[in-house]
């Protein structure tokens, strides 16, 4: 059986989330190409019935397959050997064609209720087909003989770590639509991999075989490390910016914690919140502000925010903005000067991390606390250990 499984018991580690199985395969060396005359006609009209609405009659996919649609979705790719289809192994083509791409943020159908193997097997040989010689000889290359690899010792297998990382990262940056999804990095764990994209983490067991989506909870010692990733990035975003772009309201007395807060003018919540700060400030806590602009440039307090960052002292323009309900203020500034950029800059950098709403509310370990909480029962989870 698969090891990855005694390893993670071996270090009392937990990974929960779905398993998307990427690996089942059993080749058949041929001389030239794997497939006969026969099979590539069986699958000619199983490919007809099934794919060719969207992949095109002849396999040939959307022109613009790399470009994403207007809700961000990429179109239907080539599969004739003009895309990047070629850098797949058999394996991962069956489990894209059984799960489709819609549960990975795509829009691919599932077919695994429809096709049996032998079927894939016939379209795979279909659109395979249509590969010149020179892609063909290069996906052979690269998978000269996936069975022995498949059933080769991990040890033996780590010869192609690289590869295969590389090429999960590709399908997934394909079927996630454009997101952001970063190089593979090792984990804790030997032979596991994480890859973040957006705020997400997954992890890639056996060089890429295998994802796994969801939380690895180190249980001897009681830590989610995929929450203590996913702080690490938000204090390094946070980190680059500078102290002259936030609205800082000082800790009375020693300071016990910051607390960054991405806040809107126009919001309510984040009104309720402003008239609380004094409280947080006298249980030692700094309060760092950073604009986010719910609706972006569009939003209701963006102008307001802009004036905010414009004035001389911004903590006095921010109360009088939040009095103001969002609404620009006479009182205030134009939003006009080069500080107002940061209002902007606010705005993509809490996307970032993963700010959807006002108030967002971030620890100095990075702990994302979402939304309005009473100053009382605040205080305590920021000034608390942990
Ligand atoms: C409703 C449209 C649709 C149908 C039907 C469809 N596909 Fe796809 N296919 C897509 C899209 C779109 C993608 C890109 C990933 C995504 O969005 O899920 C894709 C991706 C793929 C990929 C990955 C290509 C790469 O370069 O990584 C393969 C392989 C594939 N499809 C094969 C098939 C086969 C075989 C069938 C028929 C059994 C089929 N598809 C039916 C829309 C479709």
């Amino acid at each position: 059986m698969t090891n990855p499984y005694r390893r993670i018991s071996r270090v009392t580690m937990l990974l929960f989330g779905g398993i998307i199985f990427l690996s089942t395969f059993s080749d058949s060396r041929a001389e030239s190409r794997w497939y006969d005359q026969a099979l590539v006609e069986k699958g000619k009209s199983l490919f007809l019935q099934n794919c060719a609405s969207c992949h095109g009659l002849d396999a040939s996919g959307t022109a613009d397959w790399k470009k994403t649609d207007a809700n961000g979705n990429f179109p239907p790719p080539p599969l004739n050997g003009t895309g990047h289809a070629w850098h797949h192994s058999i394996s991962v083509f069956k489990t894209t064609i059984r799960q489709g791409g819609i549960r990975l943020g795509g829009t691919m159908p599932p077919f695994e209720a429809i096709l049996n193997d032998s079927d894939m097997d016939a379209i795979i040989s279909f659109f395979q087909s249509k590969w010149s010689d020179e892609i063909y000889e290069g996906w052979e290359r690269r998978y000269p003989s996936t069975e022995t690899q498949s059933m080769a010792p991990a040890e033996e297998s780590n010869s192609q770590p690289d590869t295969q990382a590389a090429e999960m990262t590709a399908l997934l940056k394909q079927r996630l639509g454009g997101q952001n999804i970063s190089p593979p990095v090792e984990s804790p764990i030997d032979g596991i991999y994480y890859v973040s994209f957006g705020t997400k983490f997954g992890y890639l067991i056996e060089d890429g075989r295998y994802l796994l989506m969801g939380n690895l909870i180190d249980l001897k010692n009681g830590i989610n490390l995929t929450e203590r990733e996913l702080g690490k990035a938000v204090v390094t975003e946070l980190g680059k910016v500078a102290l002259s772009d936030r609205i800082i309201y000082p800790a009375f007395g020693e300071e016990k914690a910051i607390l960054s807060v991405f806040t809107d003018t126009s919001c309510p919540y984040c009104q309720k919140m402003h008239l609380e700060l004094p409280k947080l400030q006298e249980a030692g806590i700094s309060v760092h502000y950073l604009p986010y602009p719910r609706g972006s440039t569009q939003g209701p307090g963006y102008q307001s925010l802009r004036q905010v960052w414009c004035a001389k002292d911004r903590a006095n323009a921010m109360t009088i903005a939040k009095r103001n309900r969002g609404k620009a203020s006479a009182k205030l500034p134009a939003g006009d000067c080069p500080g107002a950029d940061m209002v902007d800059r606010g705005y993509q950098i809490g996307n970032k991390v993963g700010v959807t709403g006002t108030p967002s509310l971030f620890k100095s370990n990075g702990e994302k606390i979402i939304g309005y909480v009473p100053y009382k029962d605040l205080i305590p989870r920021v000034v608390g250990n942990l």
